[in-house]
């Protein structure tokens, strides 16, 4: 009886593709996507000018409005009037791509998504399927796409590009809730040679980030079909389909894009990927002072490492074209985290127990589990749900590995490292163990703690 379960549950398994819904033969392409853990999120655009304020009203999300960069659609500005006024003034002098791509490797980020185009239609690279883009509509006429492109390419960082297919309220014109000029079909038109252009022009292009898709699959199912024919290993996000669309129908997503901020409540199957502002909003704005702190950074990129979910965090660069402070400091101080740490995130997979503890969360590489310990306990750091003593425990900080003390209970299974009575490292104190097999318990037990104490919101939007 057991013998033939094991044989229905192999040819099962013989039948579900490798991923839910890659439509590649093989996934070899997200190797790199998956052990990068942590990337750049860039939010940029003509909106930054204004930063969620028009004519004396404040629109920006911590005004309870959509974020900063809908501005255009929370201040129902016609696309002329908005054009007219932000393209001109658009002239980010400070605009250095070799500062930026620096500053998210030192944050220890392995990826950059930069906002090609977004819902308000605005092209920061070079087009020839329509004048409203930064070569002809602004006196800025750089490609920023291509700059940045060429200088990841230089320093050996992932690149690419965010691109809002559905919603542009500026070209879509026909139907609800399109407020832009062309016909249906000239604007999908228009996508497809966006689509072109970007794939051509800018060497690899290793992700393209689609964003809230439309419920028509078809259109949906030719925009991720031609990614795949002109760059087969670009990362395809799934917010190319509407959520609506069931995860089995999506056909060209590679992973999993969660609802905006969300921390996963749980470990997750597949390829899965957050994104997270530092403050409310994603487009650059005047007064939201609503910071998260590194150590809220941290935690939110440690749990989600330990549900299997990567961390894309974003910066929203000013009209200038800099980070500000606040995001440089932050970047420099999760970097400085990374550098000493990122053994404990890069090419990990989610905890070996399907909980967490007071302390913190687990993750796991090869016969490595590394205990994050976001709340310090003086004395011992104490866990259940793994089988057998780990053959060597130390601070992963500590260059030479001193051996802390264990204590293993074969009972109940319950594992104590003693620790000093003051946290190494307020923040995050990385505990490895070396283990000659991870072996979770089958009957250990335990809650999810972290993502309630972290506060935070499940807003979409
Ligand atoms: C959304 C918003 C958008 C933002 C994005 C980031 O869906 O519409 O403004 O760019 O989330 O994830």
């Amino acid at each position: 009886m057991k013998k033939r379960t094991s044989i229905l549950s192999l040819a099962l398994l013989a039948l579900t593709p490798l991923t839910a819904f890659s439509q590649k033969a093989d996934d070899s392409h997200m190797e790199w996507w998956r052990d990068a853990r942590y990337g750049m999120f860039i939010h940029w655009g003509l909106y930054s000018i204004p930063g969620g304020e028009w004519k004396g009203e404040d629109y920006g999300k911590e005004a309870g409005g959509a974020s900063a960069e809908w501005l255009m659609n929370s201040a129902k500005i016609p696309g002329k009037e908005y054009r007219e006024t932000l393209a001109p003034q658009f002239n980010p002098t400070e605009f250095d791509a070799e500062k930026w791509v620096s500053t998210a490797k030192a944050a220890g980020m392995k990826y950059i998504v930069i906002t090609s185009k977004h819902h308000d239609g605005f092209c920061l690279f070079d087009t020839d399927a329509t004048d409203y883009n930064v070569m002809d509509a602004t006196p800025f006429k750089r490609d920023i796409i291509k700059e940045l492109a060429d200088e990841c390419a230089k320093q050996d960082m992932k690149f690419g590009v965010y691109y809002s297919q559905f919603k542009d309220w500026y070209h879509r014109g026909q139907g609800k809730r399109h407020t832009g000029t062309m016909s249906n079909s000239e604007y999908l038109e228009l996508v497809k040679k966006n689509l072109d252009e970007l794939l051509t022009n800018y060497g690899d292009m290793a992700v393209l980030w689609f964003d809230v898709g439309g419920s028509d699959l078809k259109e949906a199912d030719e925009q991720g079909a031609r990614v795949r024919e002109l760059q087969p290993n670009t990362v395809i996000c799934s917010r190319l389909y509407s959520r609506k669309v069931p995860q089995k129908d999506q056909k060209y997503a590679d992973f999993e894009s969660l609802p905006d901020r969300t921390i996963a409540s749980k470990r997750m199957e597949g390829d899965n990927e957050t994104c997270m502002t530092m403050r409310h909003n994603w487009g650059y704005d005047q007064d939201d002072d609503n910071w998260k702190s590194t150590k809220d950074i941290l935690e939110r990129m440690v749990l989600s490492s330990a549900r299997g979910v990567n961390f894309l965090l974003n910066v929203a660069p000013t009209p200038e074209g800099t980070f500000s402070p606040e995001e440089v400091e932050r970047l420099k101080e999760t970097g400085a985290w990374m550098e000493v740490n990122g053994d404990s995130i890069y090419g990990t997979t989610y905890s070996p127990v399907d909980f967490d503890f007071p302390w913190g969360a687990m993750t796991q590489k090869d016969k490595k589990v590394y205990l994050h310990v976001m709340k310090w306990n003086p004395e011992s750091i104490e866990f259940n749900g793994l089988m057998g003593a780990p053959s060597k425990a130390y601070f992963l900080a500590d260059g030479e590995q001193k051996e802390l003390e264990v204590d293993y209970n074969a009972g109940d299974h319950v594992t104590k490292v003693k620790v000093p009575a003051e946290a190494p490292d307020a923040m995050d104190t990385v505990i490895v163990l070396e283990y000659d097999e991870v072996k979770a318990d089958p009957k250990g037990k335990g809650e999810y703690l972290w993502s309630k104490s972290t506060g935070v919101k499940h807003d979409r939007n």
